[in-house]
């Protein structure tokens, strides 16, 4: 038996879930529209991947019988000043999931639901990996002294972004 307040932090990750993943297609469509095809396909698969942590999140609350409501999910921002100032709102995005995640792993456990703290390491490992992707994102930013301008470092980044691994 879940506990309710561990049920609503449940079901806030998957509608939270559902957002980043709209965040990310919305970066892919903006990026398709700047010409960064290497940077769109990045986000795009990111945001296949935040599918399926909804997804996972919604069969754990189904296997547990607990009610799942999917909200209205609110519109994700549409218009970035560049492509450094987009990585920087993603980076910042998977901060605030990691804050969410966190919150559900120490919860539960001061509940005493090791079912759900035991679910939930999987989601503290992949927030580290999506934390270490982004850092590794930004490291070569800055190796590159991109900061978001037409250019060389643009087109590298791009090319990257293309190929770097989830
Ligand atoms: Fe599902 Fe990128 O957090």
């Amino acid at each position: 038996m879940i506990a309710s307040h561990i049920a609503q932090l449940l079901n806030e990750q998957v509608n939270a879930e559902f957002y980043a993943s709209n965040v990310y297609l919305q970066l892919s469509a903006w990026c398709e529209g700047e010409g960064l095809e290497g940077a769109a396909k990045f986000f795009r698969t990111h945001s296949l991947e935040e599918r399926t942590h909804m997804d996972k999140i919604f069969d754990y609350m189904a296997e547990c019988s607990v009610p799942i409501t999917v909200d209205a999910i609110p519109k994700a921002p549409s218009d970035h000043a560049n492509l450094m100032v987009a990585l920087k709102a993603a980076q910042e995005h998977e901060y605030k999931v990691t804050a969410m995640i966190k919150n559900i792993a120490k919860q539960s456990f001061e509940a005493e639901d090791y079912t759900t703290f035991n679910f939930i390491e999987w989601f503290i490992a992949e927030q580290h990996e999506e934390e270490v992707l982004f850092d590794k994102i930004m490291d070569k930013a800055r190796i590159l002294g991109f900061e978001g301008q037409p250019g060389q470092a643009l087109y590298i980044m791009d090319d990257y972004l293309a190929n770097v691994q989830h």
